[in-house]
């Protein structure tokens, strides 16, 4: 018998390797969610690196509903299916159906989750996935684990798209295109429209991950719909919608939303749905809770975009290498990891946490910094944060130019 190498050996190789590369990560422990402020490792440092855009986990409406939804219970208690779904995960439902202009919905206890069970769910052996390659991991797993033919183009290239469209429609079946409305560590938006016109001519079926546009953009009439809103289209047009309850909605969980025969369908057939506990109450409630502040409070999202103009005028006129991105999340490409690592740190160290994302999360020599804005960023704290990371950037420059 070959011998083999203990687990614990073996554990110890691979993350020796991970540390030697540069691109070992490290949990950073927080005493509660980011106001923008917080605790950091037991330091109070201002973040920039959170996904609550509309500044909703910490909104006290958002809070006390939370609380009042844990008197239904702490937990589900067993799958939707079995006896885990309640009237207020329904009302959740019904609520998101309504801002996002879907016939139906239908929550998924993560984005993660919603996004593999769904593509398994729509496609398999014999048929087609068709992805950007800067596609968020959820989408790539869905895609992996599908058994479809896994087909890919280059980020928001549409005639890389064309070319994989017509190669499905020479192999047969039915072909699914899968794609994030707002790319996650890019910041930028798919061209939805031309895409959609695109699936339309080849009868693909467009699926759009809306996790970072769900809340923050939208249409006059649904203003907080997401970036298929924003580009001028509909449930026709992008037939399947996903999007997270723990980005603008400050809580946790996700949906897909659609016409009531996909909903339909995803309760038999999606097994992350299925097989899983349901959503806790409280979490409904108080996700349900902010999608009424996000209707309520539209001057939140009018302080987020002032918030990003604000930072990216400031960010080019200090000549920092901003990326092409109107959204609220803002790399600065640096390209190599050792250098973000080192800028990221040199920011902590002035009291500044910001996200530093290496490979495998982008591709290698796309090292970047992760700056996520809110609207409960003041524009002083902004600009705080542009000097800081001038003088950073300046020093670690200076080390190693
Ligand atoms: C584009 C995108 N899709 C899906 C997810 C997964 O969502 P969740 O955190 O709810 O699992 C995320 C973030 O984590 C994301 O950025």
């Amino acid at each position: 018998m070959t011998p083999t190498r203990s687990l614990e050996e073996t554990l110890r190789l691979r993350l020796d390797e991970r540390r030697a590369r540069g691109l070992y990560r490290q949990l950073k422990t927080l005493a509660a969610a980011p106001g923008p402020q917080a605790m950091v490792d037991g330091r109070e440092l201002l973040t920039f690196s959170s996904n609550d855009y509309l500044g909703l986990a910490t909104h006290p409406d958002v809070i006390a509903a939370q609380q009042a939804g844990a008197a239904l219970g702490a937990g589900a208690t067993a799958s939707h299916l079995v006896n885990g779904h309640l009237h207020i995960h329904r009302q959740l439902q019904d609520a998101i159906a309504h801002v996002t202009g879907r016939e139906a919905a239908l929550v998924f206890s993560s984005g993660y989750m919603a996004n593999v069970g769904t593509i398994c769910a729509l496609v398999g052996r014999g048929d087609n996935v068709i992805s950007d390659k800067l596609n968020h991991a959820s989408l790539i797993d869905g895609a992996r684990l599908c058994g479809a033919a896994s087909l890919r183009f280059g980020h928001s290239d549409l005639d890389g798209l064309q070319r994989q469209l017509g190669r499905a429609a020479d192999s047969g079946g039915n072909t699914l295109v899968a794609v994030d409305g707002v790319y996650s560590m890019d910041g930028d938006c798919a061209p939805l429209a031309e895409m959609a016109a695109l699936c339309r001519a080849y009868g693909a079926w467009l699926m759009v991950d809306e996790a970072h546009g769900f809340g923050v953009m939208g249409s006059a009439q649904l203003p907080s719909a997401g970036s298929i809103a924003a580009a001028g289209l509909a449930q026709g047009d992008a037939p399947v919608m996903m999007g997270t309850l723990g980005k603008a909605a400050g809580n946790a969980g996700a949906f897909i939303a659609g016409s009531k025969a996909l909903i339909d369908y995803l309760v038999q057939f999606a097994r992350p749905y299925i097989y899983t506990t349901g959503m806790p109450p409280a979490v409904a409630a108080g996700a349900l809770a902010a999608i009424g502040v996000m209707q309520r409070e539209p001057e939140r999202r009018a302080r987020l975009r002032r918030n990003i103009d604000h930072f990216r005028a400031r960010a080019a006129a200090l000549d920092l290498p901003l990326a092409e991105s109107a959204s609220a999340i803002q790399p600065l490409l640096l390209g190599c990891e050792n250098a973000v690592m080192a800028v990221a740190a040199e920011l902590q160290g002035r009291g500044f946490l910001v996200g530093a994302i290496r490979p495998p999360t982008v591709p290698a020599g796309t090292a970047r910094l992760r700056i996520t804005l809110s609207a409960n960023h003041s524009e002083a704290q902004i600009d705080l944060l542009l000097g800081a990371l001038a003088e950073s950037l300046d020093k670690i420059r200076a080390v190693a130019p």
